[in-house]
């Protein structure tokens, strides 16, 4: 008997033609769990995306490019390895390196990695493996779980949670080009188990008590309304399950936040910075128990900062060159705090 209110992903023929093949892909490891999450919402959250990228020619393009190098078992890589700081793998000869890397500059800006994808060596913004190496010792270890990371970018910290061999491991985030960097990496790596789900947070509730695992990272000070944002997390989580959170923090003891008028470390969309002690504030108040924080210090030019693949303003940029403890606008430069909670 399913859930009442639920719809399989069997049974939404809107699913099949609306992403074509490549993109449709990503979502296929749903379908074993298809009686235990809203598809309609999924179909529909993912349609949006869809036509955003069918209505901009930049994106059309690359879609095409993507699933001409990306298109069934050629792709795929003859070894890969998930272990080390750089996620490699051996890519088959059927795929060029100059069509590879021109595809990877096209889909800039890479942010969460490193990859080394053959002979090319995707240097992204971040050196991701710096946060895991943080936040990994605080990941619960059990088997099959059903892992879930919101925010995921190109979904480089959902093949480190493939390690952990889960039931299946979902990767949310509704930036267009987030979704086509992680079905041209997949297509290569081809991790079991992946999906990746072109949503935000808030639309986590298409997943009812579902995760024994949530990762959120790098999401929350983007989010006008943090206590709604966990609530949804907490909601997605199964009863003994946990929720971990890491953020960009300012370095305040107390349960303290900082709201900037305008923009904090260049960025727009920061509208909230809270402190390590507000982040557990807002875990007890969402309801989880047995809450712990971890506060990692300040967030470092060598973990992240601008390369080939994001040719963009980076860290450096965004703090006073003359006190680099205070960002360009005059606000305490972030440190990173991560807080876990369980159901
Ligand atoms: C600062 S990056 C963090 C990436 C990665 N989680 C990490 O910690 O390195 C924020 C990510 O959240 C994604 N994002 C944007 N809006 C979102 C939303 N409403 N819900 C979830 N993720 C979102 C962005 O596309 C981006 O990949």
């Amino acid at each position: 008997m399913r859930a009442a209110g639920l719809t399989p992903l069997s049974v939404v023929p809107e699913l099949y033609p609306m992403t074509g093949h490549l993109l449709h892909k990503t979502l296929t490891p749903l379908h074993p769990f298809h009686r235990e999450f809203h598809a309609h919402e999924v179909v529909r959250e993912s349609r949006k995306v869809w036509r955003l990228i069918l209505r901009s020619p930049h994106w059309n393009e690359i879609r095409k490019s993507v699933a001409m190098i990306a298109g069934g078992e050629r792709s795929r890589a003859s070894s890969v390895d998930l272990t080390h700081d750089a996620i490699s793998a051996i890519v088959p000869g059927t795929i060029e390196y100059e069509k590879l890397t021109s595809l990877c500059r096209s889909l800039i800006s890479w942010r969460t990695g490193p990859y080394q994808l053959g002979e090319l060596y995707l240097d992204t913004e971040w050196r991701s493996h710096m946060k895991w190496d943080r936040i990994s010792p605080m990941i619960p270890r059990k088997p099959n779980m059903r892992v879930a990371d919101v925010g995921c970018s190109n979904g480089y910290f959902l093949h480190k949670l493939s390690l952990l061999n889960p039931e299946i491991a979902i990767g949310f985030d509704p930036v267009e080009r987030c979704w086509l960097q992680f079905a041209l990496l997949q297509a290569i790596l081809q991790t079991p188990n992946l999906a990746f789900v072109p949503m935000g947070v808030l639309s986590l509730n298409a997943f009812p008590q579902f995760f024994d695992f949530i990762l959120c990272m790098g999401v929350i000070y983007h989010q006008r309304d943090q206590a709604l944002a966990v609530r949804r997390l907490y909601d997605a989580t199964r009863s003994g399950g946990h929720v971990l959170l890491e953020s960009l923090v300012v370095p305040h003891d107390e349960p303290l936040t900082i709201s900037p008028p305008n923009r904090y470390a260049k960025m727009r969309n920061a509208w909230t910075i809270p402190s390590a002690a507000s982040l557990e504030t807002l875990f007890r108040a969402a309801g989880f128990k047995d809450v712990e924080v971890r506060s990692f210090g300040p967030l470092n030019t060598a973990e992240q900062r601008s390369t080939t693949f994001a040719p963009y303003e980076s860290l450096s940029d965004f703090l006073d060159p003359s006190d680099p403890t205070t960002t360009v606008e005059g606000h305490p430069a972030p440190h990173t705090a991560a807080v876990i909670g369980r159901k």
